[in-house]
């Protein structure tokens, strides 16, 4: 059975669309944790409501990223994860973090990426004119925003959108993007291979485009 550890940094609304399909298709793994680096991250509630174990180790009390990063690794790897899914955890990560994980460690980023890496993607979008916007699910590696894409969702972009209508609709789709990767990568159909690339079952290769 698969360990599943999620970060969050916030609302949690992704981490919570993870543990509504978990709960209703029983996967065959365990939610071990969720940890934030925020005490006051909302998602924190559901999770600890849904009884999977939360943790807080705030970035506050760490003076650089490296020491933040030894002792989020440390707290981590206590739940001994197969799988560390980040649900809109806002930190960027050091390279020992991230290969430490490699090939475990997976992100959603509201964009189609490789177009709009980093914050306000959804402006972004809109500044650039883009007729299309979307969310992206990929492996992380320690280029930011830049690891192999497992799965998109496109929407459309209407001439009077604005950040938030924009959002409202990307989010949607990255809450049925999500849980269905993780489900996928817990039934081994999905992983990553030695030289980068995403490793598909070709059973799931036309469900990973929405
Ligand atoms: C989501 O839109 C997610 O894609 C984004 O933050 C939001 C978190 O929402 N993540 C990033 O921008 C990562 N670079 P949530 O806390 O409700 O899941």
């Amino acid at each position: 059975m698969k360990n599943i550890v999620i970060l969050i940094s916030g609302r949690g609304s992704n981490m919570e669309a993870i543990v509504r399909t978990f709960n209703q298709e029983k996967w065959d793994a365990r939610l071990s944790a969720v940890i934030s680096n925020r005490a006051d991250a909302a998602g924190l509630g559901f999770a600890g409501k849904a009884g999977i174990p939360t943790r807080v180790v705030s970035h506050k009390d760490y003076p650089d990223r490296e020491s933040y990063d030894a002792v989020l690794q440390k707290t981590i790897d206590e739940y001994q994860p197969d799988l560390l899914i980040l649900a809109g955890f806002m930190r960027i990560l050091t390279t020992g973090f991230v290969e430490h994980y490699t090939g475990r460690m997976i992100n959603i980023h509201p964009s189609l990426l490789p177009s709009f890496r980093g914050l306000h993607t959804h402006q972004q979008a809109i500044d650039a004119g883009v007729r299309v916007h979307g969310a992206t699910v990929h492996f992380v590696t320690p280029e930011l925003d830049g690891g192999p894409i497992i799965a998109q969702a496109i929407v459309p972009v209407f001439p009077d959108d604005n950040e938030d209508k924009l959002a409202d609709r990307v989010l949607e789709q990255e809450h049925r993007i999500y849980p269905r990767v993780v489900r996928l990568i817990v039934e081994d159909r999905i992983s990553l291979n030695e030289d980068g690339s995403v490793n598909l079952s070709p059973e799931v290769v036309d469900s990973l485009s929405f």
